[in-house]
């Protein structure tokens, strides 16, 4: 029986993890393995539950493998994304060389794409598979096949920025983790874990540097609406002192992050509090921004019981002679109407 387009690229992928998963082993995989034991301190059970492997440096081993002991071709490994034609001559040469191998799995599994991490400080730091057919990175979410059961469970889910702190945080049985595929968070990915989580809670904990905000910010704007409406409980957590999930589990407890976790403050008191946070009131520019950047915050906001508790919560953190932000903000908002 002839197998469908789809089904031979998913059966090629996961040869080529199998593939990628027997280099990690063997004598060329030597110093990767070294790297995820000793430097990213994992065990060997993660390594095989992540089905972490090694690509290695050479411009045609997996094609070798592909074309004279599996009988494909290097057109279809082309459409797989696993190698890359030649620009000016024919042939072709793997996409992937020197690189730890991470598969990416959609929901049920099955491996639809690799992301694979530099271990010589090479740019870029991550190569991940181009877009297929089967690998639309919008669409998915690193982790989730492993994730769904625990944040039914947990009924909330934590999204991280990389591969290395969802694995980090299984690691440590935070399992209801999971990543954006390097691409901004979509609302279509956001829907997707509200559908494991009752309560739909949802955590972002992006790293703590200007990126990691820039996009906690625009995955907020993707879902704000729903937020709103009650429709979603979503929070900020931004982890103290250290740059992501992965880095603070390397000196803290799964316990101390499970406590800032569910402490962490819902997005609209987390995005008052970035507004205010560097503002210095007394300052004539200071005051401006501020107010602009609230009124705008606020302003999405419904009359309603929540609107008055943000006006209150506001005015509440700039009493003592600021009080007049407060007011010229209810103004504002006012005139708005
Ligand atoms: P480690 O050093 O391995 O811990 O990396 P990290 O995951 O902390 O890296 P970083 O915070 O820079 O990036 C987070 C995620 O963004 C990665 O897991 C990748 O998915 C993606 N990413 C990072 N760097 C690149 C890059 O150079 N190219 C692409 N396409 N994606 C990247
Ligand atoms: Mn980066
Ligand atoms: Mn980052
Ligand atoms: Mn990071
Ligand atoms: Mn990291």
């Amino acid at each position: 029986q002839e197998l469908s387009r789809k089904d031979r690229l998913l059966r090629v992928l996961s040869l080529a993890k199998s593939w990628f998963q027997d280099q990690l082993r063997s004598s060329v995989g030597v110093e990767a393995l070294n790297y995820l034991m000793k430097t990213r301190q994992l065990n060997k059970g993660t390594i095989d539950s992540f089905e972490l492997g090694y690509a290695p440096q050479s411009w045609d081993g997996l094609i070798t493998y592909m074309n004279h002991v599996e009988s494909i071709s290097s057109e279809l490994l082309v459409e797989a994304g696993l190698v890359v034609p030649r620009k000016s001559e024919n042939g072709f040469y793997d996409r992937f060389r020197n690189r730890l191998i991470v598969p990416i799995n959609d929901r049920q599994g099955r491996v639809i794409g690799f992301g694979g991490r530099s271990l010589d400080g090479s740019d870029p730091k991550y190569l991940n598979s181009p877009e297929t057919e089967l690998f639309e990175k919008g669409k998915h979410l690193f982790g989730l096949d492993k994730a769904a059961n625990a944040i039914r469970k947990a009924d909330k889910a934590i999204v991280v920025e990389g591969y290395f702190d969802v694995i980090a945080l299984h690691s440590a049985g935070i399992n209801n983790s999971v990543a954006a595929l390097g691409t901004a968070l979509s609302s279509q990915q956001i829907k997707q874990l509200c559908r494991c989580s009752d309560s739909k809670r949802i955590i972002l904990n992006f790293d703590t540097d200007s990126a990691g905000i820039r996009a906690a910010n625009r995955a907020i704007g993707e879902v704000e609406h729903l937020a709103m409406q009650g429709q979603l409980e979503l929070r900020i957590l931004q982890l103290p002192s250290s740059k992501d999930p992965d880095e603070y589990l390397q000196d803290h407890s799964d316990l101390d992050y499970k406590v800032l976790a569910d402490n962490s403050p819902l997005w609209l008191d987390w995005q008052i509090d970035q507004i205010l946070k560097d503002s210095d009131l007394s300052k004539a520019d200071h005051f401006q921004r501020a107010v602009s950047g609230l009124v705008q915050l606020l302003g999405k906001l419904p009359q309603s019981a929540l609107r008055s508790h943000y006006l209150q919560k506001v005015a509440e953190l700039l009493s003592g002679g600021q009080a007049r932000l407060a007011l010229q903000l209810e103004e504002d908002l006012r005139n708005q109407i």
